[in-house]
């Protein structure tokens, strides 16, 4: 696949069928991930693959600490978030609405509920890292999760990035033995996509790039 034409067909696939993938496929993967750039090459990524077994008692465990104790995410992290931001999630979330109606869910119960059981992928990689290296490296993280959810989809899969389940990030590191001097960044669900599965036929928009770039030196 071309990296052009890659880069603007990626979207978020929260339906998956139940075809398993392969290790073989996932070590492809995740090697095209580790090819990211990274600040002086520290390449501060781990990465953790899960399927099968390990990965339904994962899902358990969080459900069970869900039932315990059910954390709410809460973006703005008691501070202000710009209003722009806030307006960018609502219509993410009304722009589901009409693909969700069909499941009988409201969006916010369909990205909780699926978020916390990775919308039953049949892979899903964990994204770890050292705790000593500084927040800024999070970047090569970024870039590591980008490069590995085009790989996958050049490879016919699809993949959902998953924060929210980070709430429950003891009940991840406890059940993966997490290295204690590692934290769980990201989380990414792998598999197939379910074309018959409606939510999947919804594209996200984004604003006009012209409000996201300042100009300087090109009229001259
Ligand atoms: C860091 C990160 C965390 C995300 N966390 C979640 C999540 O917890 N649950 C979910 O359903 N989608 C999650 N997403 C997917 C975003 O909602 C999605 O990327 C965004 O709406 C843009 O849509 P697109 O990926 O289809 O272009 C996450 C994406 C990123 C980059």
């Amino acid at each position: 696949m071309d990296i052009l034409e890659g880069l603007r067909a990626r979207k978020t696939v929260r339906g998956f069928t139940d075809k398993k993938v392969s290790r073989e496929v996932i070590n492809e993967i995740l090697t095209d991930a580790h090819w990211a750039p990274s600040a002086s090459n520290q390449q501060p990524w781990y990465f953790h693959a899960l399927s099968g077994k390990p990965l339904s008692k994962l899902c358990s465990a969080i459900m069970i600490a869900r039932r315990q104790e059910k954390k709410t995410y809460d973006p703005s992290r008691g501070k202000t978030i710009p209003k722009e931001y806030v307006d960018r999630t609502r219509k993410l979330f009304q722009g589901l609405r009409p693909f969700l109606s069909s499941l009988g869910d409201d969006q916010r119960a369909f990205i909780e509920t699926g978020s916390f059981c990775f919308y039953d992928a049949p892979a899903v990689i964990f994204i770890s890292m050292h705790k000593a290296l500084p927040e800024t490296r999070l970047m090569d993280i970024g870039m590591a999760a980008q490069n590995l959810m085009l790989s996958a989809l050049a490879r016919g899969l699809g993949t959902c990035a998953v924060a929210l389940t980070l709430l429950y990030a003891d009940v991840i590191n406890s059940e993966l033995k997490i290295h204690k001097d590692f934290k769980t960044v990201l989380c990414i669900c792998l598999g197939y996509p379910d074309n018959s599965f409606p939510v999947n036929r919804f594209r996200s928009s984004r604003d006009d790039i012209a409000e996201f770039v300042t100009w300087k030196g090109f009229d001259e």
